[in-house]
């Protein structure tokens, strides 16, 4: 298949803002460039100007995929256990330190792994009821998988890896039941979780949090996205509260970077030191 050419990317990214009210004109463009590469092998169109006539017509549930499949969903339980063991030794005894509740914001949570882990973490930490979380992505198709909270039981062998290097208390089994090839977690673990639908393109804060993570989902914007978006953690986030990215992702080449101290360069780990 030929290579798309950054004019039809455009015209791509200009399309989809104007029907469909969603603006990738930030994105990264290799890996934007893959994806769309990848929808049309995915849905057979025999050229790009197929998807563009596909776009242009008002078939919200081919959005809908066309959206899921433009977005990198991967993900994992414990994603590089040594930043859940930094979290539960430092950033979270810290935040618990006042004896009052504690808010954090999932933003870009996938299909909920993140979620559950963190609420795992905090159960171990006898903390559990002393936080409110709030998990979003654009993606409502992959926001419903988080609420449902069943993933395939092959993929809990990484997940257990990541849960034993992280030094869980337990076995990862101890919070689901295996069925027909599905893993089911334990529903308890986030009974008060609000999960919704938030565009960290074109939405602005929605309250303030004492810890945002926001893993491996900056990665996929340009410069100018990323310091939009971080302009939209800093005003979520109280003072001397904490900001925590991938482990590819810096917050160092941002323009609100004067406004962050690094708490764990290799875990991605910020505090908010300026209004
Ligand atoms: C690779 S996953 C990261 C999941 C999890 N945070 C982790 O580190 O394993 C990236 C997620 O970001 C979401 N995302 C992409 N663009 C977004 C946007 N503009 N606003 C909110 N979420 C977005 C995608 O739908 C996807 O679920």
């Amino acid at each position: 298949m030929q290579e798309i050419e950054i004019s039809q990317l455009r015209a791509l990214t200009d399309l989809i803002k104007q029907r469909h009210d969603y603006d990738f004109g930030n994105y990264a463009m290799s890996s934007f460039r893959r994806r769309v590469q990848r929808i049309m092998e995915l849905y057979k169109f025999a050229s790009f100007d197929a998807l563009m006539e596909k776009l242009r017509g008002s078939d919200a549930k081919y959005f809908q995929e066309f959206l899921s499949e433009i977005t990198v969903n991967v993900t994992e339980m414990f994603r590089d256990p040594t930043f859940w063991v930094e979290l539960r030794d430092t950033i979270l005894p810290a935040l618990l330190s006042d004896n009052k509740i504690i808010s954090i914001w999932h933003a870009g949570c996938s299909s909920g792994e993140e979620v559950y882990s963190m609420a795992i973490l905090l159960k171990e930490m006898n903390a559990l009821d002393k936080v409110r979380i709030v998990a979003t992505d654009i993606d409502n198709a992959i926001l419903a998988k988080a609420r449902d909270g069943v993933y395939s039981a092959k993929n809990m062998e990484v997940n257990q890896k990541n849960y034993e290097r992280m030094q869980g208390l337990y076995s990862l089994d101890a919070y689901y039941k295996e069925q027909a090839g599905k893993a089911y977690l334990d529903k308890t673990l986030v009974k008060d979780v609000s999960y919704r639908e938030h565009n960290l393109v074109s939405e602005v804060s929605f309250a303030k949090f004492d810890l945002i993570l926001c893993r491996n989902v900056m990665i996929y914007f340009n410069q100018t996205l990323q310091n939009q978006v971080l302009k939209v953690f800093h005003e979520s986030l109280y003072k001397n509260s904490f900001l925590a990215i991938g482990s590819k992702e810096s917050l160092i080449w941002c323009e609100i970077a004067n406004k962050f101290l690094v708490v764990n360069n290799e875990e991605k780990v910020y505090k908010k030191v300026k209004d």
